[in-house]
């Protein structure tokens, strides 16, 4: 089921998004024991995650019960200023001080984006070994079935490191790539579609008017998710919910 929600400001979209998190990571919690959530990376989510990190949300989740992974990562160092584990880290478990038994990164020091990737896939299948998560077998996938995956969406229409035309958006399979993108003449590292299409909860933050012929290519153009990939995120037994602020939403009917 697909929700779509708009928000004047990243402010109030922020505020939605954090009351989600906290309705989310409670149920995960209540039923199956934790909660486990793929951060997003980029600029937008970084004041979701300080306002995570405040007082009013810091004893709303049981912190202890939250296990973070990361939607994909660029390939550079954890402290790299480029690293979507470094934001994260700067704006929500430093804050929250999170264990690191609870954080699960990209091991990007292998610097070979191949076994980062297969590295991340046998991190996240331990995982949920190791915790008796549910590991779905969907068409050609054993996929981790994720409790909440949060996305945002470029200007050119990818999520993750999903980016148009790529080799990535073809996986099947694995849950994990290491993605070559030449418009940045670099690889990147994400997750795939099967492991994002198995999660429970997928919500997207969109914001800025960048995005907004991109935003109406992916809701409202036609299904072409090789040139638009966030098109491709359909949850097969999951909830997915859009958080657009105005100024993305622009070009929406
Ligand atoms: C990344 C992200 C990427 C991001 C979009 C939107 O590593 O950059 O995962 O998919 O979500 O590019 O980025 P902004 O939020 O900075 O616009």
């Amino acid at each position: 089921m697909r929700t779509t929600k708009f928000f004047d400001s990243l402010e109030e979209l922020n505020i939605f998004a954090a009351g989600k998190i906290v309705e989310i990571s409670n149920a995960s919690i209540h039923s199956r024991g934790n909660f486990t959530i793929t951060l997003a990376g980029g600029s937008t989510p970084k004041s979701l995650y300080q306002l995570l990190s405040n007082d009013e949300y810091k004893n709303k989740i049981d912190w202890s019960e939250v296990f973070f992974f990361f939607g994909d990562e660029r390939n550079v160092l954890p402290g790299d200023a480029e690293s979507n584990f470094r934001m994260a880290n700067e704006n929500l478990f430093t804050t929250l001080e999170i264990s690191d038994k609870n954080i699960f990164r990209w091991q990007t020091e292998f610097k070979n984006a191949e076994i980062t990737a297969v590295n991340y896939e046998l991190t996240i299948s331990k995982f949920y070994e190791d915790n008796n998560k549910s590991i779905v077998t969907m068409n050609d996938c054993d996929c981790p079935r994720f409790d909440l995956i949060l996305l945002g969406m470029g200007a050119d229409g990818h999520t993750a490191s999903l980016f148009p035309f790529t080799e990535a958006l073809n996986e099947t399979e694995k849950i994990t790539a290491a993605n070559r993108v030449e418009k940045f003449d670099t690889t990147r590292l994400t997750l795939t579609f099967p492991v994002i299409n198995d999660a429970r909860n997928v919500i997207f933050l969109v914001k800025g008017a960048d995005k907004a012929e991109a935003l109406y290519e992916v809701l409202e153009g036609n299904f072409q998710p090789e040139k638009y990939p966030a098109q491709a995120v359909k949850p097969v037994e999951g909830n997915l919910l859009w958080l657009i602020d105005t100024e993305a939403a622009r070009l929406l009917k």
